[in-house]
């Protein structure tokens, strides 16, 4: 049998059914592989279920024994799929099955930034809330209002089609390739453009895309803007945004990821205008599972000399 690490506790189910396919070994920690563990690990093992936060850089290859390393994710900027494919090693992902969940996350960030959900709910928990009054923690609408995509992929269109057909809202994006969806959704040349068009911004593209959302883009919002990102954080630049929400320049920001996840600023802590949530995209016990499952049939069709279902972009 192929001896596969796994690089965390994955759910039960998933463990239960690696047991019947690897020779398999836990890492039975809530904390990523350090660099020491990861150089054990490509060393020891054959197949590795690593997860957010494993990060394989190119220095991490050659690897002396492992052959594949299926990504419970569908990110995986936390590998380098270059450096494994120069040293010939796999590396799968987990598209699709994740989607709705993720494009869930961003509609309640959306919700809760608009409508100041997660200020009042400390406001009433701190003993604050003295009754309902006419102009209390006002906040914006979101039907009928513009949502502008960066991203326009699976999870960028998941958002965009409950945000249209749920709240009636018009859709405007910006994609490095042209793209038409399935219901209304206009194009925008640029990312300034969508910026300055949208109520609401929300971020979808992959990690690796370094400040796309950078000052000028955050300057071209509107005062009654609203940023969202469930992507990765080093897609926004988040001092620039931290700028931005403390002087007022937009309205809010609803955030699930982190520039240096799992260190949130102190400064964005202290803002009353940022919802702040600990990188729950995924988070559903059906969702990670069905996600486990497509890292395991990817290890088991690999260890079989069947092609592998979810190679990586760069690898297909
Ligand atoms: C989670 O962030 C993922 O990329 O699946």
């Amino acid at each position: 049998m192929p001896k596969v690490l796994l690089a965390r506790r994955f759910p039960d189910s998933i463990l239960k059914r690696a047991e019947t396919l690897f020779d398999v070994t836990l890492h039975d920690s809530p904390d990523p592989l350090d660099q020491a563990d990861r150089e054990a690990a490509l060393a020891t093992y054959d197949g590795i279920l690593a997860t957010l936060g494993d990060t394989f850089p190119a220095t991490a290859f050659p690897a002396g024994r492992t052959k594949i390393i299926a990504n419970f994710g569908v990110g995986y900027n936390h590998i380098n799929a270059s450096a494994a494919t120069n040293a010939d090693v796999m590396v799968t992902n987990t598209p699709g099955v994740l989607t709705d969940a993720t494009a869930d996350i961003a509609m309640t960030l959306m919700l809760m930034a608009a409508r100041r959900a997660g200020e009042g709910e400390r406001m009433l928990r701190a003993g604050k809330w003295h009754g309902w009054h006419p102009t209390q923690l006002m906040g914006q609408d979101i039907t009928g209002q513009t949502l502008g995509i960066i991203g326009f992929g699976r999870i960028g269109q998941a958002m965009a089609r409950k945000a249209h057909y749920g709240f009636g809202m018009r859709i405007v994006f910006h994609n490095r390739s042209s793209k038409t969806a399935d219901f209304p959704a206009e194009q925008l040349s640029s990312i300034e453009e969508v910026c300055a068009t949208a109520d609401v911004v929300a971020v979808h593209a992959p990690g690796g895309n370094h400040h796309l959302i950078n000052a000028n883009a955050i300057a071209a919002m509107k005062p009654t803007g609203i940023l969202i990102n469930t992507a990765r954080g080093d897609v926004v630049d988040e001092a620039a945004l931290i700028d931005a929400l403390e002087q007022n320049r937009i309205f809010a920001a609803g955030l699930d990821v982190y520039e240096q996840e799992p260190h949130v600023p102190a400064r964005l802590m202290a803002l009353e205008n940022a919802v702040l949530l600990p990188h729950l995209g995924s988070a559903s016990l059906p969702v990670r599972e069905a996600m486990g499952n497509m890292a395991l049939d990817n290890l088991d069709a690999f260890f079989n000399d069947r092609p592998v279902l979810n190679p990586v972009p760069e690898m297909s």
